[in-house]
């Protein structure tokens, strides 16, 4: 793996920002994975700064999002929905209908996963997959469990996410209690796969996932397979390694 370690955030978000759009700019059809959190916001920062710069087009860029929560409201503004259009979306160019989202409020979620592993297929697959990490090391919303989930699911999530994730609500009892994700292969799949952390609450996790054993225990333990992945870290978050 190359394991990048920044001095500040600011330097990750340049970094980060620079590297997915350095995907866009060899390939302008790319399809990019994206995630949400606090932990990729400088780095959509930067990639709106380089679009309004003229250095980067997201004209003919198609997006699949990592995870979204169940039964919320795509207008609420915790929806990840919200997010990436407040973040992201409403900055670029990007057309619209190259945006994808798993739908939460579908009314058969298995369907609606099974035809989102569809269109990933269609559109070629993931040129590059942004993730952050769980302070309990899931990735997506791939919590830690027995065994790994292939393909886009619904699941449960952990007291622990629901803690770490209240942050962003009015109180610990708005945050949805299950969320759709892909899965573990559908992660896996993508040709390139760029992980950001940072704080000292990730330095465990990231010490799992590139030193610990790979386990379901620690979902993101699995990137160890992968042949292209690169972890920008601050220093906090690479404190144990
Ligand atoms: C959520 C998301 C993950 C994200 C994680 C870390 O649970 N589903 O995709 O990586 O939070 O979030 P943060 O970047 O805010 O620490």
């Amino acid at each position: 793996m190359n394991v990048l370690i920044y001095d500040t955030e600011e330097q990750i978000g340049i970094a980060a920002g620079n590297y997915m759009c350095g995907q866009v700019l060899a390939k302008s059809n790319s399809v990019l994975g994206l995630a949400t959190g606090s932990t990729p916001l400088k780095p959509y920062n930067h990639m709106i700064q380089l679009y309004q710069q003229g250095a980067v087009d997201f004209s003919q860029v198609t997006t699949f999002n990592l995870d979204e929560y169940c039964k919320l409201d795509v207008k609420d503004e915790n929806s990840y929905h919200s997010f990436m259009h407040k973040n992201l979306f409403d900055h670029i160019n990007i057309p619209e209908e190259n945006i994808h989202f798993l739908n939460g409020n579908a009314e058969d979620l298995e369907t609606e996963c099974a035809a989102y592993e569809e269109r990933i297929k269609a559109a070629g697959g993931i040129d590059i997959q942004l993730l952050g990490i769980g302070s309990n090391g899931h990735i997506a919303f791939n919590e830690p469990s027995d065994s790994f989930q292939r393909w886009s699911h619904v699941v449960a999530l952990k007291e622990s996410t629901i803690q770490d994730n209240s942050r962003f609500f009015k109180s610990i009892n708005e945050v949805p209690t299950h969320a759709v994700t892909m899965g573990i292969g559908s992660i896996m799949q993508a040709k390139r796969i760029l992980i950001i952390a940072l704080g000292e609450n990730k330095a465990k996790a990231i010490k799992q996932l590139i030193d610990g054993h790979v386990t379901p225990a620690c979902p993101a333990s699995v990137l160890q397979f992968h042949t292209d992945v690169t972890l920008m870290l601050d220093k906090a978050a690479a404190s144990l390694l």
